[in-house]
């Protein structure tokens, strides 16, 4: 018999690399997806990885009664993994009442749900956004949160914390993933990072930049107190984080963990500037960018990366892939975008 499990958002960016994980280590996976942020087309691209397509239903999560009724109708569920959110920082500023009832509504139908049919098992999608700048680097799960920076990182730090009481007050147990950056391409190159218009995130930028599509890459400030001006972000491979999705639903669904309620910070432990992310898709695609520096991104932190030692230890997980690897895993699904005039 094999346990059923919800990804709500899979058929987005991290979503889908997960639901490829899952369904290669034998869960049978059910995506609830409202395609605000995504193509179809990526369902059938999951399909021919792993060979079995995933059972698909399109509707919003922040629609309590047909999320009621899906959940009706999979009273059966070993676990749930929530994605599905918005997450561009500059847009959660202009129109922050989109984020806060997208984000946190769609939470909370799914718990309300999870408590009224005694379903326990929930790995949530967070993210290093929570810490702002830290005091301290590399940043550890103890560190503080700091007011968050955007509204979007405000959802995010609400969310971890309706997360925590209703724990408490419930049979839920639950994982908390704090994602760093991430970055790349299954190395397939049918699914990546798909960003619908112009894209927020570096690398998408960089791909876009490379082939054309963009006239040009900005870079958002040189003059920070890093070694090359830049600013730092711990880049991690998708692969390695979708796998770390894997662990972590192994871990509730065996019942593994040690506590009710728990959080890893998801990063390789290394920091890079945007110059050696630049430095390094040149090398790997044979490519030279064209940018420009300019002013700071309001917003933006200076440097951040994880101390990933208890993710290591408690879940015997680290990340495997170098900056290379994820540079030139983006600029081959860019170019497989390319071909399919995506
Ligand atoms: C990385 C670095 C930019 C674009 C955000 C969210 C985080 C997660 C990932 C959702 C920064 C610089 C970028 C460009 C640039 N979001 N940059 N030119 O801001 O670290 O994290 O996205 O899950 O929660 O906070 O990622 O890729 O936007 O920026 O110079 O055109 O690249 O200034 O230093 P960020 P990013």
């Amino acid at each position: 018999m094999k346990h059923k499990i919800l990804v709500t958002g899979g058929l987005g960016y991290i979503g889908s690399h997960t639901v490829v994980e899952l369904q290669s280590a034998g869960y049978e996976v059910i995506i609830v997806d409202d395609l605000s942020n995504t193509r179809m087309e990526v369902l059938g691209k999951i399909a021919q990885i792993t060979g079995t397509k995933p059972h698909f239903e399109n509707f919003d999560l922040v629609d309590s009664e047909l999320t009621q009724k899906f959940f009706d109708l999979h009273p059966d569920l070993s676990g749930i993994i929530h994605f599905a959110a918005f997450k561009a920082v500059g847009e959660s500023v202009e129109n922050p009442l989109k984020y806060y009832r997208n984000n946190i509504q769609s939470l909370i139908n799914i718990l309300e749900n999870m408590e009224r049919l005694k379903l326990s098992n929930l790995v949530f999608s967070s993210s290093c956004t929570v810490y702002g700048q830290p005091d301290e680097l590399p940043v550890t799960e103890q560190a503080p949160r700091k007011a968050a920076l955007s509204p979007y990182g405000n959802t995010k730090q609400i969310s971890e914390d309706i997360i925590r009481d209703t724990v408490v007050a419930s049979t839920i147990r639950s994982i908390s993933l704090r994602y760093f950056n991430p970055v790349g391409a299954h190395p397939s190159a049918l699914i990546g990072e798909l960003p619908l218009g112009v894209p927020n995130n570096l690398l998408p930028f960089i791909t876009q930049t490379a082939c054309g599509i963009r006239p040009q890459l900005r870079v958002f400030g040189s003059d920070y107190n890093t070694p090359d001006g830049t600013a730092v972000r711990d880049y991690i491979h998708v692969v390695d984080l979708a796998q770390a999705h894997l662990v972590a639903v192994n871990r509730l669904v065996n019942n593994l963990g040690k506590a009710p309620y728990e959080i890893f910070n998801l990063g390789t432990g290394n920091g890079n500037s945007v110059l050696e992310v630049i430095q390094s898709f040149e090398k790997v695609s044979g490519v030279k960018l064209n940018y420009t520096i300019t002013d700071r991104r309001p917003g933006d932190v200076e440097q951040v990366w994880a101390n990933t030692q208890f993710a290591n230890d408690e879940l015997g997980w680290k990340a495997q892939l170098s900056l290379d690897e994820m540079t030139l895993s983006a600029w081959k699904f860019q170019l497989e975008l390319n071909k399919n005039n995506q």
